[in-house]
């Protein structure tokens, strides 16, 4: 790990940071991060938690319609979990799925008891309601505010328990030696310095990268950080190619409008005024999984159907009273961004990227191909949600898995000494950072944002082929040459968000190249991925995961097989 500081000035720019120790890092301040911090402080470990943004506003918040679990005595856990098998496109490993049905219960019950906020039914039950892709309403909801709910509880959770906090602060280094997790070099957004932070283990919690893409339901600080930097260190990322396209976004803006408006009843119309996911998923309809409604909206569009680029949702049946109870949210953002009061009028809306079912590899307990190093929530890939991801199911990941990853670490923790943080993580992460500030930028790096997120959107969105895939491959090459001798025209020190954005950029290229390799190999069709030049899904060659490894700078790929105890690929009908 040697240096390549040329001059003493390179190394000292960013330093006069300090080194702080504890017991374990989390990153990522969002409802994975925050539910894995409660466990780790709950047991008495030194917990931090580092977010460049402060908890509250992470993306969680922006979480809708709910989260999944079997409740009722007419539901199980074995349905939940076939439901998701299911929709997964029986790519999902299910000894992990199991887990993730069999807790839900419980970990509903664990917020309840931290005092979550719920909808509630006639009789004063936690209110469910139907969500796409399940045979059951067992989505568990606060209005179409749930995350934000969830967040605000989990926060005073952390508080109460006394995590330290270090908010604006973003991760530019993991530091790992021989294979396990020392800590991390984080740079403080306030003053630009960088510091070092030691620990016995890390729990990655940054969430996924819908950014890459050029409308996405995504926060903007969505930037698959998490991902790029546990790539960068050697941890394997797995299933990338696997991106959900939610099936209704407000144009232009992107935001999300939940699918609770059509588990509530809402349904989706084409010009024509036809009902058209009767024709696409005749049972199911507008419920049937994320990945068959996009494409059958999309369908619909390509051949004509559309309004201005998109179809259209209806929820004005459900009237203004039920609306502005349980769905007041989407009507305020309808008026906002779109100009369309649903009580009186559709909402325009149309596919855009949402959720990354590929992440970090982990096991049921959080833990990585690195000793130390723990991954959770959408930045995790478990392996729960296979190609699809049922919707509610992403809040349920994020508690059970993160409290699972904070329950691992203490064992952990509790049984390891601390390593030695070498100095040479500290004089990298500064010679680069100084680099980016010195150099006369060739571009600004927001064309290179741009170019990627269309780049990204056309060649691997809802439909691919070779030919795109290949084209899409060779421009983030391109773009990562480019962004090589870009820069900032920024050159403070502190509150630098100019230098913010930069580093996310280059995070997103290493995150899209990952996308784009992994689906150029996978040469069938399966949930979120759709190939027009392989059709088909091919369970003799790809009922298998994609890992992804770099090495010494190269990306390699290889492949897993998928874990199936008891329910066998069948195909796949809504
Ligand atoms: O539509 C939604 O409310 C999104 C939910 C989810 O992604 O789980």
């Amino acid at each position: 790990m040697g240096c390549k500081c040329s001059t003493t000035k390179d190394i000292l720019f960013f330093q006069g940071g300090f080194l702080v120790t504890h017991d374990v890092i989390i990153i990522g301040g969002g409802i994975a991060g925050m539910r894995s911090a409660i466990e780790c402080a709950k047991a008495g470990l030194n917990t931090a938690i580092v977010s460049k943004v402060y908890p509250v506003r992470s993306h969680s918040v922006a979480a809708q319609g709910g989260i999944n679990a079997a409740l009722k005595s007419t539901d199980s856990w074995s349905a939940h979990m076939a439901d998701t098998v299911k929709g997964s496109d029986f790519l999902a490993d299910q000894d992990a799925t199991e887990v993730l049905c069999k807790e839900a219960a419980f970990d509903i019950t664990e917020l309840e008891k931290m005092g979550a906020i719920w909808s509630r039914d006639e009789n004063g039950n936690v209110a469910q309601r139907p969500f796409g892709g399940a045979g059951y309403p067992r989505t568990c909801y606060l209005a179409d505010r749930t995350g934000h709910g969830i967040v605000h509880v989990l926060y005073e959770q952390i508080i109460k328990h006394g995590v330290f906090i270090y908010d604006e602060w973003h991760v530019v280094k993991l530091a790992v030696l021989d294979n396990a997790a020392r800590g991390i070099i984080a740079v403080e957004l306030k003053t630009g310095r960088l510091h070092r932070l030691r620990s016995k283990a890390i729990i990655l919690a940054t969430g996924g990268y819908g950014r890459v893409f050029k409308t996405t339901t995504n926060a903007l600080t969505s930037t698959g950080d998490g991902m790029a930097l546990a790539l960068s260190a050697g941890a394997n990322l797995m299933d990338m190619e696997f991106v959900q396209f939610h099936p209704t976004v407000l144009p232009r803006t992107g935001i999300l409008i939940t699918e609770g408006a059509r588990g509530e009843g809402g349904y989706l119309l084409n010009s024509k005024g036809e009902r058209f996911m009767e024709k696409y998923a005749p049972k199911a309809k507008e419920l049937a999984s994320r990945d068959v409604v996009s494409r059958a909206e999309q369908a619909e569009i390509s051949e004509g159907r559309g309004v201005d680029g998109c179809v259209l949702l209806d929820v004005r049946h459900l009237g203004a009273e039920k609306i502005n109870q349980r769905l007041s949210q989407i009507r305020e953002l309808s008026i906002n961004f779109a100009g369309i009061d649903p009580v009186e009028k559709p909402i325009p809306v149309r596919p855009g990227a949402h959720y990354s079912m590929g992440g970090v590899m982990a096991g049921i307990d959080g833990q990585t191909n690195i000793t130390g190093l723990y991954a959770a929530g959408e930045s995790a890939c478990i392996s729960v949600h296979g190609a699809n991801r049922l919707g509610g199911n992403s809040l349920l990941e994020a508690v059970v898995f993160g409290r699972r990853a904070g329950q691992a670490t203490e064992a952990f923790v509790k049984s390891t000494t601390l390593g030695d943080f070498p100095d040479g993580f500290l004089s990298e992460a500064s010679f680069e950072l100084a680099g980016i500030l010195k150099r006369e930028p060739s571009e600004p790096a927001y064309i290179i944002r741009n170019e990627m997120t269309v780049a990204m959107e056309e060649h691997a969105g809802l439909f691919r082929n070779k030919t795109g895939l290949e084209k899409g491959l060779e421009k983030i090459k391109e773009l990562k040459e480019r962004f090589k001798k870009a820069g900032l025209t920024d050159k403070a020190d502190g509150f630098n968000s100019e230098l913010l954005a930069f580093l996310e950029l280059g995070n997103m290229l290493d995150v899209s190249e990952t996308i784009l390799l992994g689906a150029l190999a996978r040469n069938e069709s399966r949930g979120a991925h759709s190939r027009t030049d392989f059709p088909q899904r091919d369970d003799v060659n790809w009922l298998r995961h994609t890992l992804i490894r770099n090495q010494s700078g190269e990306l390699h790929l290889d492949y897993k097989n998928v874990v199936i105890t008891k329910i066998k690929p069948a195909e796949r009908k809504y």
